[in-house]
């Protein structure tokens, strides 16, 4: 599968569950800015079945290699970073797991159970990262419990494998060249941006600024009725080149951990 093909599906079904992404995306496009992927990113927990490196199986075949590392000490997280070793403008992938074993009793027992419903031609599958949550139709209570203790499996458990977010890389961007310059225009158009820990994260310093919009509440039909809850956000970021002229191709852990945190659920409906 071509690189562009695994993009673009991956896009399709984001795109059709967030219609703030798909809006955010064609307003850039109208105002003459080229947008360019700057990286996917995927969520697991670290059962050997579906861990990291089975997420990262299509795109090791695609000529991809495991890149950066890191830890997420509070939210019980490991993740890497995977790039394209020939083609340096292909999107970058993160994809981040949950450490089960750091988990409570209840935690573990919760997402094993759900791993082991997983039909065997998913887990068998370098398509997996496309496979959703399409073979079972989750609990609010459940979500609800499990958010008490990490948002993170609880999205995970709604919405299963797909692209968590998508982001623009903005370094191409003729008006909106900054990401404060994105933000607003974002906000004059009324979306509604991320800002526990600062609306941009990150800085010059670090050769890396990111933002994200807020994830757009959905309704997902649960086993109890439909619910509207966070599904996915879009994320901007600008990178710089370091001291050796090379733009910065990693991710700040700093920033990530609260980036985390823009598919909280954030009331009751
Ligand atoms: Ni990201």
């Amino acid at each position: 599968m071509e690189i562009d093909l695994i993009f673009d599906r991956l896009w399709r079904e984001y795109a059709a569950l967030n219609p703030s992404a798909r809006k955010i995306k064609a307003l850039f496009s109208a105002d003459g800015e080229e947008i360019l992927n700057d990286h996917v990113a995927f969520r697991t927990i670290n059962d050997s079945r579906i861990n990291i490196d089975v997420l990262a199986g299509i795109f090791l075949k695609n000529n991809y290699e495991k890149k950066g590392e890191y830890h997420f000490k509070q939210k019980k997280l490991y993740a890497c970073h995977f790039e394209h070793r020939t083609e340096p403008s292909a999107p970058k992938v993160f994809i981040s797991e949950l450490l089960l074993d750091k988990c409570s009793g209840f935690l573990r027992e919760t997402m094993t159970g759900w791993a082991d419903q997983i039909p065997p031609e998913v887990l068998g599958s370098d398509e997996i990262i496309f496979a959703g949550n399409s073979w079972y139709i989750p609990s609010f209570r459940m979500y609800e419990r499990l958010r008490e203790e990490s948002e993170y499996a609880a999205w995970l458990y709604v919405y299963g494998f797909r692209a968590n977010h998508f982001t623009i890389g903005i370094d191409s961007f003729k008006t909106c060249n900054t990401i404060g310059k994105v933000n607003s225009f974002l906000k004059e158009h009324g979306f509604v941006l991320h800002e526990i820990g600062g609306e941009i994260k990150g800085a010059p310093a670090d050769l890396l600024e990111q933002s994200s919009t807020l994830a757009d509440n959905i309704d997902i039909p649960f086993l109890e009725g439909v619910h509207s809850i966070p599904a996915c956000y879009y994320e901007f970021a600008k990178r710089y080149a370091g001291p050796d002229g090379r733009i910065y191709s990693g991710f700040l852990e700093k920033s990530a951990d609260k980036i985390f945190e823009s598919t909280n659920f954030r009331g009751k409906s």
